[in-house]
């Protein structure tokens, strides 16, 4: 399919029908037509700023622990990865970047971490807790990776609003040449269906340009959002981390991820989408663009700087120096920059 000649109503089509075919996919990630790309933009933009005006939400992370139980064959923090640096935040420290994310204006906390034991129900309830207590105002989002239906209603009960668990790919056997046989995608979309079921605001996603993927997988990618229809999506180029098997894989490419984030953005237009850090990291301006091309939420780190350089699920990963609050003034002066505004109110999905 030649994409330059019929691109605005190819794209209107999409828009309209919230629906993409597998041809149009594959002809909007090979078109180097600047008119099709600049159309696709401005109108995953327009969709975004008829929801959400020019607003973009803030959400302060906190990387709680670079311990993990797997071995996904991508992720720098993989159990078999003897090079990684491995912490955990206590209790204390937790709380206290949640004070300083809170005396920052941030009303979301992101926890997010590696699968690591050590965080079991008892020990991850009565932080959620604590914090719900502390906090009544802010939202929660957990991004723990897979655990018991029991477990998230465990913390779903504690006070935790919000699960991330990216789906990674949504075709089985891409599934299997990304992880070890010990995973299976069936638990993982099984956790996806639990999580949304407990009542929790759940986000999936993908990496693009993640080794094996294809057009097929990332149309069934598409496919999967469109049916499951998520309150997140986090995507954001593949990149490799060192000591890794796929340390000598090609990264994936700004390009893609951000023609990916328009398609995202026109088939779910309603969804909560991140300009992530990975995207970040492969561009000066990466995370500009992402908003640009229709992403409308972005994650200062503020973790403790101490430990920021050893999240390191893949390599040369930004804001690894910053202060909390150097990131946050950053984030919202490279926003204002491009014409929009931060916020830090909870900004809890709507339909
Ligand atoms: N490059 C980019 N993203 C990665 N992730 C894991 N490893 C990499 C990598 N090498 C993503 C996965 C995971 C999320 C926490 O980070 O999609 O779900
Ligand atoms: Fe973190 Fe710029 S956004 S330092």
């Amino acid at each position: 399919m030649n994409l330059s000649e019929t691109h605005s109503s190819i794209i209107d089509d999409i828009r309209l029908s919230h629906d993409i075919s597998k041809e149009v996919l594959e002809a909007i990630l090979a078109t180097d037509d600047k008119a099709s790309i600049e159309y696709l933009r401005s109108s995953a933009r327009e969709v975004a700023t008829q929801r959400f005006g020019n607003k973009i939400f803030m959400r302060g992370l906190i990387e709680i622990s670079s311990h993990c139980k797997n071995d996904c064959l991508y992720c720098g923090l993989r159990r078999s990865n003897r090079t990684a640096v491995r912490y955990r935040l206590t209790d204390e420290q937790i709380y206290e970047c949640c004070e300083k994310g809170y005396r920052l204006g941030f009303r979301t906390f992101v926890m997010q971490g590696g699968e690591d034991g050590w965080f079991d129900d008892e020990r991850m309830c009565r932080i959620v807790s604590t914090v719900r207590k502390k906090y009544p105002d802010c939202a929660i989002t957990l991004s723990l990776g897979e655990r018991s239906q029991e477990s998230y209603q465990a913390l779903f009960d504690a006070g935790a609003n919000r699960y991330l668990l990216r789906h990674e790919t949504a075709s089985p056997e891409h599934y299997a040449r990304l992880h070890p046989s010990d995973m299976s995608f069936q638990n993982r979309m099984e956790c996806l269906q639990t999580l949304k079921d407990i009542g929790y605001q759940v986000g999936c996603g993908f990496m693009v340009g993640s080794p094996y993927q294809t057009i097929d997988t990332i149309y069934s990618d598409i496919q999967f959002i469109r049916g499951f229809k998520p309150q997140m999506v986090g995507i954001g180029p593949f990149i490799p981390a060192h000591d890794t098997p796929f340390a000598e894989m090609p990264q994936g490419t700004v390009a893609a991820t951000l023609r990916l984030l328009a398609v995202i953005r026109l088939i779910h237009p309603s969804v909560l989408l991140p300009a992530t850090t990975a995207l970040g990291t492969l561009h000066p301006r990466g995370r500009e663009l992402g908003i640009q091309f229709g992403a409308n939420v972005v994650m200062p780190n503020l973790s403790p700087v101490d430990h920021r350089k050893d999240y390191s699920i893949y390599d040369n990963k930004i804001c690894t120096g910053e202060e909390a609050a150097e990131c946050r003034a950053c984030t919202e002066q490279r926003i204002r920059k491009i014409g929009f505004e931060t916020v830090v109110s909870r900004g809890d999905y709507s339909e």
